[in-house]
């Protein structure tokens, strides 16, 4: 039997801008995780399957080599720390800004300031690093209705088009770093499988450029 190869993706944008780069890699889901209740999907490839998880859990899956690839946002790998990670590839997909928000207008209050945030680690050091004393409050989604009710000053999220936090009321007030999707490699495949690894990283690299 051929070697297994496991490549975690999140479904949403994360797959559907991804499937081009795969398919010129030669490889094709067998099954449409937007219809499909599957969470590993069979591809062309009897040894290639991909599992699909959320994006926040990309990172851990790579990590602990339960997938030997994946494909996680800049945001969440800042977030989750790059341990046993390399990052060979920037796919230059799921493109946005993450950015601090906050109500239009707003003046900066006095005293400790309140932060809501589903990037809590990134946040920290980000402030820590200005010097600023903050209270980051996590929350897993819907970040742009903090300031609204009250639950705080700012909040850090990312920013494409600039609708939601318009939608909300917000407008951005600074730039924290430019995010894309990158390709991730467990560490110990990138040794123990190098020659197929380095042969998909190349092929979806091409497919990038
Ligand atoms: P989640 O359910 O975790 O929010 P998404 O599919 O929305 O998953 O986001 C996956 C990744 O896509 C994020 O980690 C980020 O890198 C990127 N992303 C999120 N929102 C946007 C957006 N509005 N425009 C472009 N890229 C985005
Ligand atoms: C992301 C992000 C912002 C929004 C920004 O949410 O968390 O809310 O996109 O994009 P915009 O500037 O183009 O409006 P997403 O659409 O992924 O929704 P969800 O993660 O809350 O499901
Ligand atoms: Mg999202």
């Amino acid at each position: 039997m051929s070697e297994q190869l496991t490549i975690a993706l999140s479904k949403g944008r994360i797959y559907k801008e991804t499937l081009p780069l795969l398919k010129h890699a030669g490889i094709e889901p067998l099954d449409d995780p937007e219809t499909s209740r599957k969470l590993i999907l069979d591809t062309n490839h009897d040894d290639i399957k991909l599992v699909i998880i959320r994006a926040t859990d990309v990172p851990t899956y790579v990590q602990y080599g339960a997938a030997d690839i994946g494909v996680a946002g800049k945001d969440v790998l800042m977030e989750h720390g790059g341990e046993g990670l390399y990052e060979p590839l920037d796919l230059k997909i799921a493109q946005c800004k993450m950015m601090i928000a906050g109500p239009e207008g707003a003046t900066v209050p006095e005293g400790r300031l309140r932060i809501c945030t589903k990037y809590v680690n990134v946040a920290r050091r980000y402030f820590a690093e200005q010097g600023k004393q903050v209270e980051i409050i996590k929350l897993y989604g819907s970040m742009e209705l903090g300031p609204i009710v009250g639950l705080s000053d700012f909040i850090v999220d990312l920013v494409d088009t600039g609708n939601t936090l318009k939608a909300n009321g917000l407008a951005p007030l600074e730039h924290m770093a430019e995010i894309s999707s990158r390709l991730i490699v467990n560490k110990a495949s990138m040794k123990m499988k190098h020659a197929r690894v380095k042969a998909l990283i190349d092929r979806i690299g091409e497919a990038v450029n």
